[in-house]
């Protein structure tokens, strides 16, 4: 079986969020599976190409879109996977991937649909004739539409994964004219939505299969609640929209051997784990290492509940707990980070991305909290538990099918049900309790260490997918 594999970011080469951990793990362990995987993504100025050993080919790409032409170079990298890069810096040599902190780049319909078109030409000219081509959220779901209305490929199967119903990719209906769509494509049951143009309505509506980051938020996202005003759709197309829990690949994230951590340990040395929170502590000017330790990790955005952090920072200053905060985001939340920096003895605050840091806190934390509004999945719980600190989670999408409340028989962590502050500062007391009974959170941080959030399973069910669909008309999971 071949598959492309089409993302807008692909760890370790570009990342904003989880979508790069996923698109980077999955064609990794599907093509361990012997399925033949070609995985692309825009060369962005930020990419590496010399650190990787990413090589230019001599392979042209043009792209005609309103009446004016964008020429792509492909560059190339063989791992297990072919990965290809393609090249036009008017596009994509910018300083971002899809916008500053001020807000998105104007242009990305058109920078990523003359991508998707890019592509297309790519497995046209190079007769890749693929049985499969997955593609995940706004930025590539052009691909499907293209694939049956504009290129008549008709026996290729498309999958789209929703990773964040959030962000749709919504532009003018002048858009239609600008990436050469045919006004009949703006029509109700196809692209038009409010009357302006959604990219991801267009995979949804054109794709074979459907699947999301996890059951929960499968079932979430057909209520208004979640929707983001394509609920009605997705009820419509449910029978092809299925969820499959992400998983993290278990190479990246191992704190036995992970080389930015202060010291290397396993489920049955965790008494190293201590030596990272020293460690921390001291690097950071945090104080009392008999005080639990709780982290922050990740975007500062609306969805990932910063207001209840920020609602709540009072209240937590004056709790027996440390807390560190990584982060960078919207601007608002940015600059809110940044004035505190600090102000509070036992809050650390760093407002950007770090991966390095990020692996030092996963390592030396006793909990992550994660309040999240709304979280298809999120990875940050599994690294979190895969490094043997307890989570505690709104219970909300994927959080819900990972995080198990210490209530509930055989839970391991500790889960709030409404996104309000006092709910949420009930939850961190009910963590900081836990903390003191030493027994009881010793064996949990052995247990979360063991259970299985492993890519390898969700990989598994992306290939019956594919199989299923490549060779039945029903589509099923
Ligand atoms: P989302 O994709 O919604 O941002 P996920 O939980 O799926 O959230 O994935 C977040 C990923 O990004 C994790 O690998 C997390 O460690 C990483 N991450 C998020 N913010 C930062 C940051 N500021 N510095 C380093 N890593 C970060
Ligand atoms: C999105 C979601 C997150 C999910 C990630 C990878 O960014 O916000 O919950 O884990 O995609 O699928």
């Amino acid at each position: 079986m071949k598959v492309v594999f089409v993302s807008s970011e692909i760890y370790p080469f570009a990342k904003t969020g989880g979508l790069a951990d996923i698109a980077g793990a999955l064609p990794v362990k599907i093509t361990k599976h012997g399925i033949r995987t070609f995985a692309f993504m825009p060369l962005y100025k930020t990419v590496d190409t010399e650190k990787f050993g990413i090589k230019p080919i001599n392979v042209k790409l043009d792209v005609y879109l309103n009446g004016r032409s964008y020429t792509f170079e492909v560059y190339k990298l063989i791992d297990g996977v072919s990965y290809f890069f393609l090249k036009n810096d008017e596009l994509f040599g910018r300083d971002y991937l899809y916008g500053t902190p001020e807000g998105d780049y104007p242009d990305n319909d058109v920078r990523f649909g003359a991508f998707s078109y890019a592509v297309m030409e790519f497995i046209k000219n190079e007769g890749l004739n693929p049985d499969i081509i997955h593609v995940n959220d706004w930025q590539t779901s052009l691909i499907p539409v293209l694939t049956y209305y504009k290129y008549g490929w008709h026996d290729v199967k498309t999958v789209l994964t929703i990773h964040n119903l959030a962000y749709q990719g919504i532009f003018d209906k002048y858009s239609i004219e600008r990436l050469n769509l045919g006004w009949d494509l703006f029509h109700m049951e196809a692209l038009e939505f409010y009357d302006k143009v959604n990219f991801l309505k267009g995979g949804i509506v054109f794709s074979t299969a459907v699947t999301t980051v996890s059951p929960t938020y499968a079932k979430e996202i057909l209520t208004p609640e979640y929707g983001y005003g394509l609920d009605g759709l997705l009820r419509k197309y449910e029978k092809k929209l299925f969820g499959i829990i992400n998983g993290i690949d278990y190479d990246v994230w191992n704190p036995e051997t992970d080389k930015h951590i202060y010291k290397n340990y396993c489920s049955f040395t965790l008494q190293n784990k201590d030596i990272n929170k020293e460690m921390f502590l001291k690097e950071t000017g945090l104080k009392d290492k008999s005080k639990p330790l709780f982290i922050f990790i990740g975007r500062f955005a609306k969805q990932k509940g910063i207001d209840l952090i920020i609602d709540s920072i009072d209240d937590l200053s004056k709790l027996p707990i440390n807390l560190a905060i990584l982060g960078s985001g919207d601007k608002g939340y940015n600059d809110f980070f940044e004035s505190i920096k600090g102000k509070y003895e036992n809050i650390f605050v760093k407002v950007g991305y770090d991966e390095p840091l990020s692996r030092k806190m996963y390592a030396s934390a006793d909990f992550l909290i994660m309040p999240s509004l709304f979280e298809p999945c999120g990875l940050n719980q599994m690294i979190a538990m895969r490094y043997g600190t307890l989570v505690v989670a709104r219970k909300t999408g994927g959080l819900n099918d990972t995080v198990k409340d210490i209530s509930e028989k055989d839970g391991y962590g500790i889960v709030f049900e409404k996104p309000e502050k006092h709910e949420f500062l009930n939850a961190i007391s009910r963590a900081v309790e836990l903390y003191k009974n030493k027994t009881t959170f010793e064996d949990l941080r052995k247990k979360v260490m063991e259970l299985d959030f492993s890519i390898e399973s969700t990989a598994a069910k992306y290939i019956k997918l594919y199989e299923n669909i490549k060779y039945s008309r029903e589509v099923k999971l």
